[in-house]
């Protein structure tokens, strides 16, 4: 694979892994997408943030139609924005440059990403949905990465996927783990956990209509 891999852990057999599960099946999971030094980082942004008060309770819908709903999603979250930090900086270029690749091998037209961190506190949940808005589809790929060390499966907070024929797979937000799916394709809920859970989300979004 023609690629300049930006970290080693993101290298030919990882990445082919991903581009073939996608073109397989929609979905995708990878333990160890980047280093643990990168990973410890955005975890102590991620709580720093929060102490600073910069994590807001994370709202449903867009535009005129949010609102918060602890109900549906108990989640705090911020988005992130290029010049924010060194660490948020190399996961935005991690992530555009598996981007690109995924762009040359499926065609999905990925044209950027919108991303937030996610802090969920104990017994925090997001009930079941779908990442497509109603009034926009540009978001095509979903990519969550966690942030969580040293996670036990008995903690929690899986994040449950719906597959086809019914069938549901319960994913561990383990630190270093990158989950990527279909946006439109695949309902899915995050799980209570009893601790703290971290995580990076966010979305390779298409062009929207109204620029063409
Ligand atoms: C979301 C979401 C999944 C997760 O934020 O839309 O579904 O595992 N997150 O955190
Ligand atoms: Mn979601």
């Amino acid at each position: 694979m023609d690629f300049d891999a930006p970290f080693p852990s993101m290298q030919g057999p990882l990445l082919q892994r991903i581009v073939d599960d996608l073109a397989d099946k929609g979905w995708s999971q990878q333990d160890a997408f980047l280093p643990d030094a990168l990973i410890a980082r955005l975890a102590t942004e991620c709580r720093a943030r929060d102490a600073a008060g910069k994590l807001a309770a994370a709202a449903i819908g867009r535009g005129e139609g949010q609102a918060v709903r602890e109900g549906i999603r108990g989640d705090r979250i911020q988005w992130i924005e290029p010049g924010q930090s060194e660490a948020c900086d190399l996961y935005l270029g991690a992530l555009d440059a598996l981007r690109q690749l995924i762009n040359r091998s499926l065609y999905l037209g990925l044209e950027d990403f919108e991303g937030h961190f996610a802090l969920y506190p104990p017994g925090a949940f997001y009930q079941k949905h779908l990442d497509r808005f109603r009034d926009d589809d540009r978001r095509t790929l979903s990519a969550v990465f966690y942030l969580n060390a040293d996670w036990r499966e008995e903690q929690g907070g899986a994040l449950r996927m719906y597959l086809p024929d019914e069938q549901t797979l319960d994913l561990a937000p383990i630190g270093g783990r990158l989950v990527l799916f279909l946006s439109g394709e695949f309902p899915h809920e995050v799980l209570p956990a009893s601790h703290e859970r971290l995580s990076l989300t966010g979305w390779f979004r298409r062009r929207g209509d109204s620029s063409f």
